[in-house]
């Protein structure tokens, strides 16, 4: 899928987004499902976002059945069904696959599935730490000719460090944990806002699970079964932030709906305040104000990414993107997955100076206009960062492999439009394209 990307003349200095539940705790939410027994009930979910279509077809295959209203999904689970392996052209379609292993193969006692697919950030990302985990939680591991194995021994009571806070290996552990007749500790987790949203809706169900944040420590009584229940999803603090960091670089007052706290923005949020951004918050009514139309010049900003609650790795392609707008150089180093640059390559395109340097992202303010060019997504966030940038290019651009960006953006193109021109090129639109491709190559 193609965008091509204009930069918009006369902006409305104004503009409204409604943000709905987030991608990334969608997912886990809906990969614990096949613990859950009856039906589960989630609201203020992003039905088009492909993730969650990709999930859809996989939970199908297990045998439950997705019931879509609105923004409404309920999901039976009778029993899971597992004719043969789970191949890797359905588990390719989201990292998130490998939350079988923590629920499917738990409730049924074993499960082989495909590789993983998800951002690949131009190389493999190890899964290492969700089977050592398994392992230690007493579960046979193999993985061979292309397919993950687990088969469930017998509950342990176990105490596990996990190696680095990773955010998918606590989701696995946790899921693995639940259904089970011991207890089990885990130490140095992730506690991501969706992790904490996670087990809350577990603990719905009727699971034991507590955690302590500050020490980063997760508890889990195992219990014998888990019944349905219903969960409104949490804002998408990433999604969020997005149109924050645009609203900056427009100069627009943007009034963002649904966000229904502020509490897992504090990061990123603050590290704009210390900017200059100024912004106001009415929570009975779940709106954020941004000013980013009294912003006038803004320094480069220096950051560095870390577990939550630090800054997260998800917003280092999009914060990277107000060093183009800014007025001096600012750095950013990722300490979660530092290898997330391929982007920048694509940025260049447009004549700005953004570059890995001394393993950091070194942001260079912009001496002459940017000029528009053909770029390509790379991953999710990477992509987005190539439309923002494209936003404020003097001329058009064009933007392929667009369907990485619709992975994790939901209405994607009527946000967008508040801030460009934004037109999806069907098939007709192509050769028009290759005329703007050619003027801007
Ligand atoms: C989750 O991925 C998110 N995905 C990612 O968001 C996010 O970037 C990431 O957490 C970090 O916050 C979902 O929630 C669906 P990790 P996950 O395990 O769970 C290394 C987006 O753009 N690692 O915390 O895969 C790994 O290589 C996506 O929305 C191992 O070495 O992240 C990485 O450098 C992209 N071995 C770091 O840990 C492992 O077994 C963090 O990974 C697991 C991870």
């Amino acid at each position: 899928m193609k965008l091509l990307i204009e930069p918009k003349q006369n902006n409305l200095n104004e503009a409204q987004i409604h943000i709905n539940g987030a991608k990334n705790a969608l997912l886990p939410l809906l990969f614990s499902t096949p613990l859950v027994d009856g039906k589960t009930s989630f609201t203020n979910v992003p039905l088009q976002l492909k993730d969650y279509q990709g999930s859809k077809k996989i939970l199908t295959r297990l045998g439950l059945t997705f019931e879509e209203g609105q923004d409404r999904v309920q999901i039976l689970n009778n029993g899971l069904v597992q004719e043969g392996d789970l191949p890797s052209s359905l588990t390719k379609a989201t990292r998130c696959s490998l939350y079988l292993l923590g629920s499917a193969a738990k409730k049924n006692g074993h499960i082989a599935i495909g590789l993983p697919g998800g951002c690949s950030f131009g190389r493999e990302r190890r899964f290492d730490l969700h089977l050592d985990g398994l392992r230690a939680l007493n579960a046979e591991v193999r993985v061979e000719n292309g397919l993950i194995s687990i088969r469930h021994l017998r509950d342990i009571d176990v105490q596990h460090t996990l190696a680095f806070p990773s955010v998918g290996a606590t989701t696995n552990l946790i899921l693995y944990a639940t259904l089970g007749h011991k207890e089990v500790i885990l130490s140095n987790c992730a506690v991501e806002p969706e992790i904490i949203n996670l087990i809350n809706f577990l603990n719905q169900c009727g699971a034991k699970i507590a955690v302590d944040t500050i020490h980063r420590e997760v508890v889990v009584q195992g219990v014998t079964s888990l019944h349905a229940s219903e969960m409104k999803l949490i804002p998408d603090r990433i999604q969020i932030m997005t149109y924050v960091v645009l609203a900056m670089m427009h100069k627009k007052r943007l009034h963002l709906k649904g966000v229904t706290s502020l509490g897992n923005l504090q990061t990123p949020l603050q590290s704009l305040v210390e900017l200059g951004l100024t912004y106001d918050y009415q929570p009975k009514e779940g709106i954020l104000i941004i000013h980013g139309d009294q912003l006038t010049s803004f320094k480069g900003l220096e950051m560095v990414c870390q577990p939550y609650p630090g800054f997260p790795t998800d917003l280092q392609p999009i914060f990277a993107m107000l060093g183009l707008v800014a007025n001096s150089a600012g750095t950013i180093k990722d300490n979660v997955i530092p290898e997330r640059t391929a982007y920048l390559d694509e940025i260049m395109k447009l004549g700005a100076e953004v570059m890995y340097k001394d393993r950091g992202i070194l942001t260079q303010p912009i001496n002459e206009t940017l000029k528009g060019a053909a770029m390509c997504c790379t991953d999710l966030r990477g992509g987005m960062a190539c439309v923002m940038a494209a936003s404020v290019a003097n001329g058009p651009s064009i933007i392929s492999n667009a369907d990485q960006v619709f992975r994790g953006y939901d209405n994607l193109l009527d946000n967008l439009s508040h801030f460009m021109h934004v037109t999806h090129l069907e098939k007709e639109q192509m050769v028009t394209a290759l005329n703007v491709q050619n003027q801007v190559a």
